[in-house]
């Protein structure tokens, strides 16, 4: 699916085969984001002239697009995203949670909108925007006279406060704080019980359907450096790994009441009728039936990705999984000693994560690894089958990127993509039967093209 978006995206990677190392870290820690800097933002107006970035056409003359504004204003839902806190829906859920106005309660508006304090706000800044330039690309107080210079570099701006959305931690760090949510910016089951959409996410293919405003050529590589698709895909597993452990181990997040934060399970363990007969013993989740279990989604492909690489910690991370599992049975300071030491394998990834690259054995034995995981008991559920989908999009996006297949039999595999696609976008509708089985029909094409 959207591949042919993806095309328009980006170059076939063998061609941009050089990468440039740049540290990129400025006045950002590792895990500050952008809309935490106390830079002033100066609002979406400053942004949005013919000149600089609301040109009706995209430009070929030029270094970027140039048509950035009005590409976000017309087609990026986060130009709605404020917007929509009026919707009758949003007063739906709002009044369910005693919330009489949702585009003033800041809960809402975390996500929503661009909401920081007085302070920070500049003379023609306007709340109202939605996620606008400054939440992804951070305040541009001290780089908005000075980014469009002609000899200035990337790593320039970035020093001024310029958020590096191009690298692939910060940029999942970003876009997984609304969609998955982290410390007080959270969508509890409390919110999901009122109505709201459920929050499903996957870096690579979000990143290209927003929609991209940039185009990936060899220009924009000389620029700011080489990130494959594939590992952008991985960034986002990995960093969804990061925040499902912090919020578990955050107490104000963990517990309400009686029981775990239901957010933090997988949604359809409950969710799900009595007719379908839901459990599987599955390696990496070593319960009986009948019992909770954590989301550990993001995790599980985190260790495909390992897997894949030939990564000493695959199998740590796996026994780590089987561990908090086990956990849950036992209460909260087990699952606080599993979880701290799957975060200390997941942070010594992410201290990893530039040298970690994607060859061509690498993506074949991702592809295996996600096919056989896709025919397997773990995709009873959704969101398991969710992420399947979208890693096999990745990865097979990568492999013609890299030359493994050819641009015919992507074509081809596109269509066997989309059947894929069509089985998980109806959450009620969701069969395991038919998702193996489609997946099943995709792997014999493949095992005979790789
Ligand atoms: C400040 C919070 C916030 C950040 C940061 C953020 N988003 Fe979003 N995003 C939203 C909200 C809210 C919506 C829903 C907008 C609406 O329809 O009202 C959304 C919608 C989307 C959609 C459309 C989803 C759909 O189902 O149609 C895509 C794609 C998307 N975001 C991608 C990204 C990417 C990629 C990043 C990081 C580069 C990112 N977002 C960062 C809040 C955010
Ligand atoms: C943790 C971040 C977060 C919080 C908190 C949050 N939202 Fe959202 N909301 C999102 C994201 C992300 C989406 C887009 C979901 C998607 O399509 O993938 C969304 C989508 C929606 C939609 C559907 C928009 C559409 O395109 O039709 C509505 C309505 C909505 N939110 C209302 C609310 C209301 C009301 C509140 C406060 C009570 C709220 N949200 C709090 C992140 C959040
Ligand atoms: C939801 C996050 C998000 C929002 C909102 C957003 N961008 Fe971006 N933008 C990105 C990402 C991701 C990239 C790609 C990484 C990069 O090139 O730095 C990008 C890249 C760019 C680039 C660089 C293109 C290049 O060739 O170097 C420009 C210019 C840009 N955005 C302008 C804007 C403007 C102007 C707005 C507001 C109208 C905006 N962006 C809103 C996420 C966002
Ligand atoms: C431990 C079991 C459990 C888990 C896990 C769980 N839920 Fe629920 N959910 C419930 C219960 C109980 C209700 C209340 C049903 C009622 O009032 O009849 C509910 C209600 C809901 C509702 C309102 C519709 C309804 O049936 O009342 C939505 C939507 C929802 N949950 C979404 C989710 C999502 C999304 C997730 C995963 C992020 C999730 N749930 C995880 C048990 C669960």
């Amino acid at each position: 699916m959207n591949i042919s978006i993806r095309q328009v995206l980006q170059l076939n990677w063998l061609v941009l085969a050089f990468s440039l190392a740049m540290p990129y870290q400025a006045v950002y820690s590792e895990t500050s984001l952008p809309y935490e800097s106390t830079h002033s933002r100066l609002g979406v107006v400053t942004c949005a002239s013919a000149k600089c970035h609301g040109a009706i056409e995209e430009k070929s003359t030029t270094r970027i697009l140039q048509n950035e504004y009005v590409l976000w204003s017309r087609e990026d839902p986060h130009s709605k995203a404020y917007k929509h806190l009026f919707t009758d829906q949003s007063k739906k859920i709002a009044k369910r949670l005693g919330i009489s106005k949702p585009e003033q309660d800041d809960l809402c508006l975390d996500c929503h909108t661009h909401n920081v304090a007085r302070a920070f706000q500049g003379p023609r800044f306007r709340l109202d925007s939605g996620v606008d330039c400054e939440v992804c690309h951070g305040p541009s107080e001290k780089w908005i006279e000075t980014h469009t210079v002609e000899d200035r570099s990337y790593q320039d701006n970035v020093d001024e406060g310029l958020y590096p959305i191009v690298k692939p931690l910060a940029r999942a760090r970003l876009c997984y704080s609304c969609h998955i949510g982290k410390g007080k910016q959270f969508l509890d089951h409390q919110l999901y019980g009122a109505g709201h959409p459920r929050l499903r996410f996957e870096l690579d293919n979000f990143s290209a359907t927003q929609p991209a405003h940039f185009l990936i050529d060899k220009e924009y590589v000389e620029r700011k450096g080489e990130v494959s698709n594939l590992k952008m895909w991985f960034a986002g597993q990995l960093i969804s790994g990061e925040y499902f452990l912090n919020n578990l181990l955050d107490s104000s997040i963990r517990s309400q009441g009686l029981s775990v934060e239901l957010s933090l399970l997988d949604c359809h363990s409950c969710h799900h009728s009595f007719e379908q007969e839901n459990w599987r013993s599955v390696a990496h989740q070593p319960l009986k039936p009948g019992v909770l279990r954590f989301n550990d989604t993001s995790l599980f492909m985190t260790h495909l990705a390992l897997q894949a690489l030939g990564h000493s910690e695959a199998k740590s991370l796996v026994k780590g999984l089987q561990g908090l599992h086990a956990a849950s049975g036992q209460g909260w300071p087990e699952v606080d000693k599993k979880a701290r030491q799957l975060q200390s394998i997941v942070k010594q990834l992410t201290g990893e994560f530039d040298q970690l690259e994607f060859q061509s054995t690498h993506v074949k034995a991702l592809i295996k690894g996600l096919l056989q995981a896709g025919k397997g008991p773990v995709v009873r559920d959704l969101l398991l089958a969710e992420q399947i989908a979208w890693g096999l999009e990745a990865s097979l996006y990568f492999a013609q990127g890299i030359g493994m297949i050819s641009d015919s039999q992507l074509g081809s595999l596109d269509k066997d993509l989309s059947i894929i696609f069509q089985l998980i976008t109806e959450e009620k509708k969701y069969s395991a039967v038919s998702f193996r089985k489609a997946v099943k029909q995709m792997s014999i094409k493949l095992n005979k093209i790789i």
